[in-house]
């Protein structure tokens, strides 16, 4: 993330942000839902939001009910949310995933719950899919490196799964360690981080309802390069907080070491809530770029919301904590 010589201090423009004809398109069919949906409420909406579909298996997901996880943004056309990534055991450019990611092997896959827990388990991804009801949440992701986009994720809260594992008293962090192979993953050869990706919430942020274990996005299975065939999704956090590619989930007493702390802990900390009035060492965070909206590199910034508008629901999990001290 901007960590490499060439991005320093230089933000390159994307192609993405001249937004193509099919994007407009989609976000007027967007809008029109938005008002079939104020007339007739959500059954004029038929089966759910119009999105825009890629070629993958259909995983549909019923409309959540989740307080907050239906954003009324346009959502971001399919094509940039999938070719637009930041997934860097794919390559650091951001077209790198898309290009790369079809190397990764999903299934067999297991994703093992371990450490302070009553019920550990190695959990098959098919039975894994079929824990919980999955739901669509509209989100919005706003990476740290000052862009965002509005996903459709499909999946269920983490805490459908927390409940089943039964964390211990001595369980006060969740850390999620993802994929590392050098066989099927180009870039974890290099050293642009500590191998694997770690990231880790605290316990009751990873029960927060909104805290998602997502298989899908816009309507269909993950594509590879977006973390299949499971991945984190934590909207009030910058994106590197939602870990792609997801093998193990440990319930441990202490702070984990995230790859990022571990890459630059003066940069990305621990906690990582969007806040607008923090800013990174290297430039603001009061801002951001929305991917693909109209006018590209022109458009004018939105001004970036405290946990990236989802204080109603999060903002009592910080009462009390240096936001500044503890970013
Ligand atoms: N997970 C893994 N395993 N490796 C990564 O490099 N990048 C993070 C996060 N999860 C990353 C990861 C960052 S910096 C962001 S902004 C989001 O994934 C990007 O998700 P997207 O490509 O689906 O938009």
């Amino acid at each position: 993330m901007l960590l490499l010589p060439q991005d320093r201090g230089f933000i390159h423009p994307h192609p993405s942000e001249i937004t193509p004809r099919e994007s407009y398109l989609r976000r007027r069919d967007w809008l029109l839902a938005g008002a079939a949906m104020a007339v007739g409420g959500p059954a004029a909406l038929g089966s759910g939001p119009a999105h825009a579909q890629g070629k993958g298996p259909k995983l549909a997901g019923a409309r959540s009910s989740v307080a907050g996880a239906m954003a009324m943004d346009a959502p971001t056309a399919y094509n940039d949310a999938t070719t637009y990534n930041n997934f860097y055991e794919f390559g650091t450019d951001k077209s790198d995933p898309a290009r790369n990611a079809h190397t990764l092997k999903t299934r067999p896959w297991t994703v093992a719950i371990e450490g302070e827990v009553k019920k550990p388990k190695t959990w098959d991804i098919d039975e894994l899919l079929k824990l919980a009801p999955m739901e669509e949440r509209i989100y919005r992701l706003r990476c740290v490196e000052g862009w965002s986009m509005v996903i459709p994720w499909v999946g269920y809260s983490l805490s459908e799964l927390i409940r089943q594992a039964e964390p211990t008293g001595n369980a006060k962090f969740v850390e999620f360690v993802t994929l590392a192979d050098p066989k099927t993953m180009p870039y974890v050869g290099s050293r642009v981080l500590d191998w694997p990706y770690v990231e880790g919430l605290r316990l009751d942020e990873a029960m927060q309802p909104l805290t998602l274990l997502s298989f899908g996005m816009y309507g269909e299975v993950l594509p590879n390069q977006n973390g299949a065939p499971v991945r984190l999704v934590v909207p009030w956090k910058y994106g590197f907080k939602s870990a792609k590619s997801i093998v193990k989930i440990r319930f441990v007493e202490k702070q984990p070491r995230t790859a990022w702390v571990k890459a630059a802990a003066q940069e990305y900390g621990f906690y990582s809530n969007v806040n607008p009035k923090v800013d990174h060492p290297r430039w603001s965070q009061a801002t951001e770029r929305r991917i693909g909206e109209a006018g590209g590199i022109f458009a004018k910034k939105r001004p970036t919301l405290m946990f990236n508008g989802y204080e109603p629901q999060v903002g009592q999990l910080y009462a009390g904590l240096d936001l500044a001290k503890n970013y």
